[in-house]
């Protein structure tokens, strides 16, 4: 998968592996990787499915309809890929922190609603929830933060909540921060995640 790696200073800083919205590249979560930690190591990848020219990394029927068969295999095309860099870049594989946004925060969902361990925490940007009807793994107080927006037309509220108590039934632990500018990101969004992983790591 086309990719980016970015050592940090700092050996002891777990990996943030990140993944772009729709119609984004590896480069659009960088920034937020440096505010959150910017001597941590990066793992940025590109969605490898092309709707319209744009980047995704599953893909859709319609907006907000998942072409579930997809997803699944897209899930474990990622899930491998990260084992095989974890590899390569001699990165600590239990040491990986998921930084997703909107389809980005969706495929990092669907990676730990398939796999154990996958993570050992997350950064879910306006996330919705990837699949219904499954049994996650057990999730072992697995620290998740969830950006959202009380009217985002795309992740509504009340996905949200579903999405917080499949997580907090799993064993996660979730925090919601909650802002109004829809689907978009915001810089306090951003903040309550750098306070969120200075509080857990
Ligand atoms: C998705 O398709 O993953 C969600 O609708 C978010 C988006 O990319 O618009």
């Amino acid at each position: 998968m086309k990719h980016l790696f970015r050592k940090g200073s700092d050996p002891k800083a777990p990996t943030f592996v990140l993944f772009h919205g729709t119609g984004g590249t590896e480069n659009d979560l960088l920034p937020i990787a440096d505010i959150v930690n910017s001597s941590a190591s990066v793992l940025s990848v590109r969605g490898n499915v092309l709707e319209n020219g744009m980047p995704r990394f599953f893909k859709r029927l319609a907006e907000g309809v998942f072409d579930e068969e997809d997803l699944i295999a897209r899930t474990k095309e990622l899930h491998e890929f990260l084992d095989q860099a974890a590899e390569d870049y001699e990165i600590e594989r239990g040491h990986m922190i998921a930084v997703g946004y909107s389809n980005g925060a969706n495929i990092a969902g669907s990676l730990m609603f398939h796999y154990e361990q996958v993570f050992k925490g997350a950064i879910l940007l306006h996330p919705m929830v990837p699949r219904r009807h499954m049994q996650l793994p057990e999730l072992n107080g697995l620290p998740v933060f969830i950006g959202a927006g009380r009217n985002d037309p795309i992740c509504s509220p009340q996905e949200t909540e579903e999405l917080r108590q499949l997580l907090d039934g799993a064993g996660a632990e979730v925090e919601v921060h909650w802002e109004s500018h829809g689907h978009q990101l915001t810089m306090s969004e951003i903040q309550g995640a750098a306070d969120w992983y200075r509080s857990r790591f």
